[in-house]
């Protein structure tokens, strides 16, 4: 085994020479950021903008819940009256499972589109950027996971986010499911950024509570893992900052009011900033956790970064001390050395987890799948994320260890541990009642 040849050290050590260069190298890969609608109204402008770029055939995918809610229909009717087919695949499902990106592209080609609108949360943007890359290449969606696994760039992409969260609608990434294996995947490559991208707030004002919560989280998640990354950089920063702040204030006016537009539009102008800066300077542990979680458990992305994020963070104190206080500084908080700072930070980001009604626990979590669900994010992590602090399996398992529901642990586990697992919450945010579920 490689932990027998090299010491955890001189691995961590070469891993974060390697990851820097790596970060030199991937800043020189030009990635053009999409043309932006912001505000009101923006989902029909951008169906009249898309009509006028000469496509005849269009692929709108989205999932159903879109088209119960009928958010989609202007759009689609802006296209229609232009002389654009519309041709409808409301079929994607939370984490683009690939026989739904199967279905899509069948579709896709079948219909001979052109052109592909996404409008949706990141599971069905990051479906539509699938599907007009394996639709390009001739090839499956399985094909294409992993690094610029396309010869062609995919068909023009249009792309209205109606979560505020992935930022999807500016990345380089897709992530697509295995159901069948429990995995989660990425697709990567810069020309799956989306031409022009919408961020208009009415199509977010019934988002449930609890989305907006861990969508939300997603966000921040985002924007504090591109802040502490290796690859970190002035724009990114900006972006990161920036997004970090704007959710911070508006987050929770979203998610006690989700008929807020002003709170709804500053989050998906949030969500966008911190896509903006991840693109670059990529996510970290948190991730690496999450998408175990997402895999095996169907664990909503934004809650399984949630429910990750506070023990994570405070785990890469050691490494990450002076961005987390720089990060609670534009926040807003005070704090009288930096260590101090950053636990602050730290701690913030529990309570406003608990603000937000996020559990402390995840329920579906068991024991027995702890070492495997580390092994194999440390893995993903290793491979792929510029993180300040590495995480061992051994770490990895025990920061899983700490959001084990108390039901699912072994009956033995001492009481003293078990309190550690489930601490008192530590929030004293007020809980305001919403006026929108
Ligand atoms: N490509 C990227 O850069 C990137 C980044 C982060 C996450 N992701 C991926 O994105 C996926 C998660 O996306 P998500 O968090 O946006 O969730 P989602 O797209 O899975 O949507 C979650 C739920 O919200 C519903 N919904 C969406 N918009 C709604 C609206 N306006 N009103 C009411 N209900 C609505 C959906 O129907 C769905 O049931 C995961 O697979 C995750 O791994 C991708
Ligand atoms: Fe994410």
């Amino acid at each position: 085994m490689q932990h027998d040849l090299i010491s955890d050290r001189a691995r961590a050590l070469g891993l974060r020479t390697l990851k820097r260069a790596a970060g030199a190298v991937t800043r020189l890969v030009p990635i053009t950021p999409p043309v932006l609608l912001v505000g009101p109204g923006s989902a029909l402008r951008l169906g009249q903008a898309v009509a006028g770029f000469g496509h005849r055939r269009v692929l709108l995918v989205t999932d159903a819940v879109i088209t119960q809610l009928g958010l989609a229909a202007p759009l689609a009717e802006a296209l229609a009256a232009a002389g654009v087919q519309v041709v409808v695949f409301d079929g994607v499902t939370p984490d683009a499972p690939i026989p739904v990106v199967e279905q899509g592209l069948a579709l896709f080609v079948a219909e001979k589109c052109e052109a592909i609108v996404a409008f949706g949360g990141g599971s069905v943007m990051d479906a539509a950027k699938v599907i007009g890359l394996a639709a390009a290449n001739g090839k499956h969606p399985r094909e294409l996971v992993g690094y610029f696994k396309g010869r062609h760039g995919p068909a023009p992409l249009y792309a209205v986010p109606t979560t505020a969260g992935t930022g999807s609608e500016v990345t380089v990434a897709a992530i697509i499911s295995d159901p069948d294996a429990g995995q989660k995947m990425m697709v990567a490559d810069s020309r799956l950024v989306p031409e022009m991208a919408a961020l208009d707030p009415t199509l977010m004002t019934g988002l449930p509570p609890a989305i907006t919560a861990a969508t939300g989280m997603d966000a921040l998640t985002h924007a504090v893992e591109a802040f502490i990354s290796l690859w970190a950089t002035p724009y990114t920063d900006r972006m990161a900052l920036a997004a970090a702040r704007m959710i911070w204030q508006q987050l929770p006016r979203a998610w006690q009011d989700g008929s807020d537009l002003d709170a709804r539009e500053q989050m998906a102008l949030a969500s966008t900033y911190a896509g903006l800066a991840f693109t670059r300077a990529n996510v970290g542990n948190v991730h690496a956790i999450a998408h175990q979680l997402g895999g095996r458990y169907h664990t909503p992305h934004g809650l399984a970064n949630a429910i990750m994020l506070a023990s994570v963070l405070r785990f890469s104190l050691p490494d990450a001390a002076p961005r987390l206080a720089r990060l609670a500084r534009h926040v807003g908080l005070a704090g009288k050395t930096e260590l101090a700072l950053a636990k602050k930070f730290v701690d913030a980001v529990q309570a406003l987890n608990d603000a937000l009604e996020i559990p402390r626990t995840l329920a579906a979590l068991r024991e027995e799948d702890l070492e495997a669900l580390a092994a194999a994010a440390c893995h993903e992590a290793d491979f792929n994320y510029p993180v300040p602090r590495r995480m061992t399996p051994a770490d990895c398992t025990a920061l899983l260890r700490l959001v084990l529901s108390p039901t699912a642990q072994p009956a033995k586990a001492p009481a003293k541990r078990r309190a550690q697992r489930r601490p008192a919450a530590s929030s004293k945010a007020v809980k305001a009642s919403r006026s929108t579920k």
